[in-house]
């Protein structure tokens, strides 16, 4: 059973309310040396989605505390329109998870847009100090944003549960 978030006190925000896209034609500046997009032009332009998304929603400075399951599924191609969409998935006090999505279209052809790489990044709100600071609770708009909750909080528990066992570890002898 995943641990409930405890509540911030304010109120709720739909997650329509500051999901985003993010769009952007690869060019040459953005290669590696095997002449595809280098990896860390994706997770930059992944960090400023999901970046705009948790200002939005927590109604101000909000810091990246974690990125995991960056996933690549397909190489990205000079002339690619890549497009990063970015929701809030999950709120807790002070944290938000980001779900983001990111597709690439070739810029000049109206063929589908394949899906090429997904994250889920944790971002804090934070004051004028960069104290972490109460953020409104997420209100799923429907059932897959509700679905997307739901797995948030399975990441969340999983998360902390690495944590503790890594700080518990380091407690016990070698
Ligand atoms: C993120 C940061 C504000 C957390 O501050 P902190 O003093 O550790 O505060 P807390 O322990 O109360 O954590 C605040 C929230 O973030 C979450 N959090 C903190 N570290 C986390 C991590 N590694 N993974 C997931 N969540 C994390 C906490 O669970 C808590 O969420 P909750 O209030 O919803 O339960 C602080 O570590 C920081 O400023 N980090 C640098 C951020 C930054 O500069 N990012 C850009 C990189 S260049």
């Amino acid at each position: 059973m995943a641990e409930l978030p405890e509540a911030s006190g304010l109120p709720g925000k739909p997650t329509a309310a500051s999901r985003t896209t993010l769009s952007h034609i690869m060019t040459q500046n953005d290669v590696n040396l095997l002449g595809t997009v280098h990896g860390g032009v994706i997770m930059k332009l992944v960090d400023d989605a999901a970046g705009a998304v948790a200002g939005r929603h927590s109604g101000g400075p909000a810091v990246t505390a974690s990125m995991d399951e960056m996933v690549f599924l397909e190489p990205v191609k000079v002339g690619d329109l890549v497009h990063v969409h970015a929701q809030v998935n999950w709120t807790g006090r002070t944290s938000m998870e980001i779900g983001v999505k990111v597709l690439a279209e070739r810029w000049n052809e109206s063929t589908p847009a394949t899906r090429v790489g997904t994250a889920y990044l944790v971002f804090a709100a934070v004051d004028e100090e960069g104290k972490p600071r109460p953020v409104p609770p997420v209100v799923p708009s429907d059932d897959r944003d509700r679905r997307r909750y739901q797995e948030a909080e399975i990441r969340r528990t999983h998360r902390l549960a690495r944590r503790r066992e890594i700080l518990e570890s380091r407690q016990r002898p070698l």
